[in-house]
């Protein structure tokens, strides 16, 4: 379904950015509160990293977005540290629906207050008006589809394209604003591009797959030895290197060339596939303590 100029590789530049910001900011005095939509198995790589400064002093809500792709008890781990953050929090699996039924309420947690004053002024009706953000392909057009229960509409995922606000009515008392706010990630850190990578939000065919595939091997193993050990029946060292572990997994499997030597081009592609299709397990590669020290 996902198209080329729809994926992460969308080519933002410097014009670009400014432009998407000026959009957002426009789009920011329309709406009581902004919602971003994370990828659970990477909640640091798949932020935005100006988000906070773009949306001030708005309430927000993080979605936990691929829950049933992450790790659990990280998933409440993250859950408590953007709650401990003053955001309100919602996990959701927007392939199966897990999680939508509860965003309604949870909007209308976030913003009691607001609800509190419109009734006071006797706009008890007047509904409520959100925005969802969100780096490219992190689920933006899928949960809007979710929350709002139709079909078929597909984000333009083109940064700083003009547009006339629209609403769509979620219920009675909340408005989402017609299309997600597509946001940069954090390009000037190498990090957060390869950890986009494994997850596939980057193409493989800009990177050196075989690379990409012996860091997410290492950190796999350092993370979760035990899967990767069932997996791939083999057992080294705790310290042991991507590239060692990715030649004994290709060895087990029986992935030679000629002379004996693995075809590690191979062995690097079905770990990419079975990570994402998360046939090794449900994993999180990113931790709240990696904030540590970090703005939130
Ligand atoms: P975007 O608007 O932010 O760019 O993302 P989009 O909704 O297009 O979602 C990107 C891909 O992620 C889609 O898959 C979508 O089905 C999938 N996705 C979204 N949320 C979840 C989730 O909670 N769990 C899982 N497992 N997948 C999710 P696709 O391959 O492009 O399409 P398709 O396979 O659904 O047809």
């Amino acid at each position: 379904m996902m198209q080329e100029n729809q994926n992460l590789n969308i080519q933002w530049y410097p014009g670009h950015m400014t432009k998407t910001r000026r959009r957002m900011e426009e789009d920011l005095k329309l709406v009581d509160a902004v919602c971003e939509i994370l990828d659970a198995r990477i909640p640091i790589s798949s932020r935005n990293p100006d988000i906070d400064v773009l949306c001030g002093s708005k309430p927000r809500m993080v979605v936990l977005n691929r829950i049933d792709m992450a790790d659990p008890a990280m998933v409440r781990n993250w859950s408590a540290y953007f709650k401990s953050k003053g955001m309100a929090v919602l996990e959701t699996d927007c392939k199966s629906r897990k999680g939508i039924n509860g965003f309604v309420p949870a909007v209308r947690t976030l913003l009691s207050e607001k609800l509190r004053h419109y009734a006071e002024k006797g706009q008890a009706g007047r509904p409520l008006k959100l925005m969802v953000v969100g780096i490219p392909n992190v689920g933006k057009s899928t949960f809007i589809n979710q929350i709002a229960g139709r079909k078929g509409a597909k984000a333009e995922n083109r940064p700083g394209v003009t547009r006339g606000a629209q609403w769509i009515t979620v219920d009675q008392g909340l408005l989402l604003l017609d299309t997600p706010g597509i946001l940069w990630p954090k390009f000037e850190d190498p990090e957060v591009g390869v950890r986009l990578a494994y997850t596939g939000a980057v193409k493989d065919d800009v990177l050196d797959v075989e690379s990409l595939a012996c860091h997410l091997m290492e950190m796999l193993w350092r993370r979760y030895p035990e899967a990767v050990r069932q997996r791939y029946k083999i057992e080294l060292a705790d310290n042991a290197p991507g590239y060692e572990l990715l030649e004994a997994a290709g060895r087990k499997r029986g992935y030679l060339v000629s002379g004996g030597e693995v075809d590690l081009e191979r062995m690097a592609r079905v770990l990419l596939e079975e990570y994402r299709s998360c046939k090794l397990g449900r994993f999180t590669l990113e931790t709240p303590d990696m904030l540590e020290g970090e703005r939130p």
